[in-house]
């Protein structure tokens, strides 16, 4: 079932997209915490997104950016993983926009290090495009949980590579 995470959003994001599943709301929660300890801010900036809201979303980013660019950073309605209630989009405070350069943050540094350790991996590597369908999006963490997170953290795979080895 779908919950809201007690996590911190970007406060201009709709509520709808707040929600996750229930399991991915507590790990959130976990890892949020636990960056903090560290002293880095997270912030959600787009969990679960029902098939009309990523339908919007895909159009707009045709509209805006053109159809070959939304193809490589935005999923097509029934086929976001933000749909399963398993992804969020995670920024910090000093770097609240859905961008690359979140890549050269603190907080980047800090997931990368530690994400796999609540049960999250980064779902669209750097040069992994090719294999994920998707461009790099630094921003972008889905849940698998352990052990799986770890494995594919360690061992530098997509989703993708990890389900093939099964
Ligand atoms: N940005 C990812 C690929 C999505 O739209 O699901
Ligand atoms: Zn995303």
């Amino acid at each position: 079932s779908l919950v809201l995470p007690n996590i911190t959003f970007i406060d201009y994001v709709d509520d709808i997209v707040r929600v996750v599943e229930k399991e991915t709301a507590q790990a959130l929660e976990d890892m949020f915490r636990a960056a903090e300890q560290d002293g880095i801010i997270l912030y959600g900036m787009s969990g679960y997104r029902s098939y009309n809201i990523q339908s919007a979303l895909y159009s707009k980013n045709v509209k805006s950016k053109g159809k070959a660019h939304a193809a490589r950073y935005s999923a097509e309605a029934g086929a976001s993983e933000h749909q399963t209630g398993l992804a969020m989009d995670v920024v910090s405070s000093d770097y609240k926009t859905l961008r690359t350069g979140f890549e050269n943050t603190e907080a980047f540094k800090w997931l990368q290090d530690n994400c796999y350790k609540y049960g999250f991996i980064l779902r669209y590597p750097n040069g992994k495009e090719e294999i994920t369908g998707y461009a790099y999006e630094p921003w972008h963490y889905r849940y698998v949980g352990l052990p799986h997170s770890e494995t594919i953290t360690k061992n530098n795979l997509t989703l993708e590579e990890y389900l093939k080895s099964y």
